[in-house]
């Protein structure tokens, strides 16, 4: 199964109840989501991040998002993102590709 955006922009929706991506994003439940991909964990300006996020030394990169989106306690552990994860693998690497989309590069 290849990466699909478009696929991923429907799973995408679970996630917009929390984030906002894309033209004028804006931090809600959770951080804004542009240039996610290779973004250093709890660095978006002005927004509330839990200790166990800013201190995690994460980079969001594909391999840590892999895990993260699957199961964000297990990798986060303490975090605030109250979100059971993305159970089917395809997915995650559908949603991903989607959040590549808003990378600058
Ligand atoms: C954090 C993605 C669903 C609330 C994050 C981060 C990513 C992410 C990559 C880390 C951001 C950073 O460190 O700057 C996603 C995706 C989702 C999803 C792709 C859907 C598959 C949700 C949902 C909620 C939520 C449904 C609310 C119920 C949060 C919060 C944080 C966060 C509060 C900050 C975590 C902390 O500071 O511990 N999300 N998220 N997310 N997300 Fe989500």
């Amino acid at each position: 199964h290849a990466q699909d955006a478009a696929a991923g922009a429907k799973t995408f929706v679970v996630c917009r109840a929390c984030h906002q991506i894309g033209p004028g994003a804006k931090n809600m439940v959770g951080p804004e989501l542009n240039g996610v991909v290779g973004r250093k964990a709890g660095s978006v300006p002005g927004f509330s991040y839990s200790e166990a996020n800013k201190t995690s030394g994460i980079t969001w990169d594909e391999a840590t998002l892999t895990k993260y989106l699957a199961n964000p306690q297990k990798v986060v552990p303490g975090t605030k993102m109250i979100f059971a994860g993305i159970h089917d693998p395809a997915k995650v690497q559908d949603v991903i590709a989607f959040l590549k989309q808003y990378n600058a590069d």
